[in-house]
């Protein structure tokens, strides 16, 4: 009896050990999978990330800031394209789509990307995460203007019509407004995106080279070729355009109106740079001062559009004291800063009082945020600078990560073997117990 007790206790022992063998094993599956994958999503991350610059950079323009589409130019966010075999993309992106807007990237084809990075925009348009692609191009400063096309002004239109050789500059505007209005901007003034057409310099380059930029595009940059949408009488009219640009009457080519969109980062920049640059003339409320008028004034924040702000702070207001901020300060400082002067509105008083320099007169005006004497009184709650951003939540797409998933969901067939593996040892370690209680009596 004492001697089956003793096998017993042997057979035990082997079994506690397999026991253990095969839970480490277990255990260590259980590791395994997602050291591998912590690996590779720190590889697909990094390369995410490069891919959202890239994104924005060269990509955002025509296909949107959230990977949307504009007008004719496709959704790059459409499930179809996540589940197409990623060497096709790879092909549409390198080589371009024939006869149509889409540019050929690759080096090799004549663009600016590498095979690598090709590879990465693959990556974000298969697995990306397009708000944060959203957020990225906002930030840059490059939100493209949506709706891509305007209208020009239909009184200065037909004052144009008047100028010699008038039909043909009319019909350059209404071209312009359809298909450049977009990177070159308002009237030809140029965005962070494309240099300006109403510039002299570019109204004295030869005929024949405006030609040749237009027709055949400029290689590794965003302009691409036009002869398949221009005939050639259409590219000559615009050449037309661009070198009378002087007697086109300003305002023909309005903006697309479009809020400037924002996000937490581009807010807190804006009232970061506004404090340091401007808030010695314009107050740090925006209430204005001796030396330079209020912003933060309902007249002029609903008269005047993100665009046109951000045009005056770019060229500054030639003869008076403020200066061009375009020459020191980058594109996204200044979209940062009219997305923070946007955030007055809502609480904008009618009526500003100057701050006084020195520090004169009773408290309320030297930190006045609302005019004391401003009707604005039940002007709606002031948003908090951390407001959501703009464009979001409009996006269907986008949905957001369940949390809802039952437990036994996640349970991997390794946990199990886990825990099953350490409850037989706890077992068979009790049942040893036991055997050994039963000798000693
Ligand atoms: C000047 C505008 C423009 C720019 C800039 C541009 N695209 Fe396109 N892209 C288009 C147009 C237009 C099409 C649709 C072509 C067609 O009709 O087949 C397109 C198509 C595509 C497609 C195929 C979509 C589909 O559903 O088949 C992909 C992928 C793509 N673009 C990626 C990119 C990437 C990546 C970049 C930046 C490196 C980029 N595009 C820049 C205009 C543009
Ligand atoms: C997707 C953005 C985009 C669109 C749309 C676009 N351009 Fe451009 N364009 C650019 C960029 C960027 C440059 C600068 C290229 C360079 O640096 O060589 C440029 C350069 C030019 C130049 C040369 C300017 C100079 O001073 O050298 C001309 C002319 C021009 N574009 C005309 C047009 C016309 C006309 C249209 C509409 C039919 C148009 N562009 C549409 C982005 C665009
Ligand atoms: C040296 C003083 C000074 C500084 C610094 C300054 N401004 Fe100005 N700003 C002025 C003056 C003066 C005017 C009025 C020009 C005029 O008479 O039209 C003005 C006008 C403006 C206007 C147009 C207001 C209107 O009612 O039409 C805007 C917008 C503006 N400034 C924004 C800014 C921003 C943003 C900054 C900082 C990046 C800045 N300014 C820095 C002096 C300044």
């Amino acid at each position: 009896m004492n001697l089956n007790r003793t096998r017993i206790i042997e057979i035990l022992i082997g079994l506690l050990a397999t026991q253990v063998i095969v839970f480490a094993l277990a255990f260590y599956m259980v590791n395994e999978p997602q050291r591998v994958v912590n690996a590779q999503s720190d590889i697909l991350e990094v390369q995410l990330d490069s891919a959202m610059t890239l994104y924005t950079e060269n990509c955002a323009v025509c296909h949107g800031l959230n990977g949307e589409g504009i007008g004719a130019n496709p959704a790059l966010n459409n499930p179809a394209l996540a589940t197409m075999p990623f060497e096709e993309i790879v092909k549409v992106i390198a080589r371009g789509r024939y006869a149509t807007a889409m540019p050929a990237w690759s080096k090799e084809d004549g663009g600016p990307l590498s095979d690598y990075q090709i590879d990465e925009l693959t990556a974000l348009i298969q697995s990306g995460d397009w708000s944060a692609t959203g957020d990225r191009v906002v930030n840059l400063g490059l939100a493209p203007l949506i709706p891509f096309t305007t209208e020009p002004d239909s009184a200065l239109l037909e004052n144009v019509g008047m100028l010699p050789d008038g039909i043909r500059l009319q019909a350059a505007i209404t071209t312009y407004a359809e298909s450049c209005v977009a990177c070159h901007g308002a009237d030809g003034l140029g965005t962070s995106i494309a240099p300006a057409l109403n510039d002299p310099l570019a109204g004295e380059k030869p005929a024949d080279e405006l030609t040749r930029i237009i027709t055949y595009g400029s290689a590794g940059t965003l302009m691409s070729g036009w002869s398949n949408q221009l005939s050639p009488e259409k590219v000559a009219e615009m050449v037309t355009l661009i070198q009378r640009w002087d007697e086109i009457p300003r305002g023909v080519i309005p903006a697309p109106d479009v809020p400037i969109p924002t996000t937490e980062e581009s807010l807190a920049l804006g009232a970061n740079v506004y404090a340091s640059n401007c808030s010695s003339c314009h107050g740090p409320e925006g209430q204005g001062t001796p030396r330079a008028p209020a912003l933060n004034v309902k007249a002029f924040l609903t008269e005047t559009n993100d665009q046109a702000i951000e045009l005056i702070i770019t060229g500054g207001v030639p003869g008076t004291a403020m200066p061009a901020w375009g020459d020191r300060m980058t594109a996204s400082d200044i979209q940062a800063i009219v997305g923070f002067i946007r955030q007055w509105e809502p609480t904008a008083p009618e009526v500003a009082i100057p701050t006084r320099p020195g520090g004169g007169g009773p408290p309320w005006m030297r930190t006045n945020t609302t005019a004391p004497n401003s009707i604005e009184i039940t002007a709606p709650q002031q948003q908090s600078p951390q407001a959501t951003p703009q464009g979001q939540g409009k996006q269907p797409w986008v949905q957001p990560a369940s949390s809802e998933t039952a437990w036994w969901q996640t349970m991997d067939w390794r946990i199990l073997l886990s825990v099953t593996a350490l409850l037989s040892i706890i077992f068979t370690l009790i049942l040893m117990g036991v055997n050994l209680l039963k000798k000693q009596n």
